[in-house]
C-alpha cells in the first residue's frame, strides 16, 4: 500500500496508519457525541482496517478522517475531526478534499457518511440526501460505547 502525504505549510495530511497518534485519536474520538467511551482497542482496530487521513500541525496530530472501504466499489467516511483550537482555518476542508481525491477512492458507486450538523462540510464535495431513503436499512447502536 502506497502511503500519500500532503504539506502546507506547517501543516500535512498523511494517511501511513504509523503516523496516527493513537492516544489523539482515542482521546478525542472516546469524548466525542458519536463515540464516546469507546475503547482504545477498538479505535486502534478501527484504524488497522481502513484507510485513514491523520492531519498533523509540525508532528502533533490535530485532526483525522477514517474511510472503511473496499477501495473499488463502497466507502464510508466518519470519525472526522479537526481539534478546537485548529478550526475555522480550512484545514476540515483541506482533510476532506484529500479524502475525495485519494486515488484508491475513485470509481466508487456508493460513498456514505452521517452526520448530525455538518452537512456544509460535505456538501461542496457531492454529498447529499440518500436518493431512496426507503431503501435503506441499518442496525444502530447508540451509546453502546457508554458504560
Ligand atoms: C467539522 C469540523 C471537522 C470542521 O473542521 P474545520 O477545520 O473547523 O473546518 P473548515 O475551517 O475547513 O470549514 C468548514 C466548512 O464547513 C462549514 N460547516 C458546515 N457545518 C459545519 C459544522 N457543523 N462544523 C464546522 N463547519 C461546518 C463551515 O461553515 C465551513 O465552510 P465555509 O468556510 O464555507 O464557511 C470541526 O468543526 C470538528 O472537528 N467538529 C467537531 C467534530 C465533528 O462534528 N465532526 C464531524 C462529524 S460528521
Amino acid at each position: 500500500m502506497v502511503h500519500r502525504e500532503w504539506k502546507k505549510g506547517k501543516y500535512s495530511i498523511s494517511t501511513n496508519p504509523r503516523r496516527m497518534d493513537l492516544d489523539a485519536v482515542h482521546g478525542f474520538l472516546s469524548r466525542s457525541f458519536w463515540a464516546e467511551g469507546i475503547a482504545r482497542r477498538v479505535v486502534a482496530k478501527s484504524i488497522r482496517n481502513s484507510l485513514c487521513f491523520g492531519l498533523f500541525h509540525g508532528r502533533a496530530q490535530v485532526g483525522f478522517a477514517r474511510v472503511v472501504t473496499d477501495r473499488a466499489t463502497y466507502a464510508y467516511l466518519c470519525d472526522v475531526y479537526v481539534l478546537e483550537a485548529y478550526r475555522g482555518k480550512g484545514l476540515g476542508k483541506w482533510l476532506i478534499a484529500k479524502v475525495m481525491a485519494h486515488p484508491e477512492l475513485q470509481g466508487l458507486r456508493r460513498f456514505q457518511l452521517v452526520t448530525r450538523d455538518a452537512h456544509g462540510l460535505y456538501r461542496p464535495f457531492g454529498f447529499g440526501p440518500p436518493k431512496h431513503r426507503d431503501r435503506q436499512m441499518e442496525i444502530f447502536r447508540h451509546g453502546m460505547y457508554v458504560t
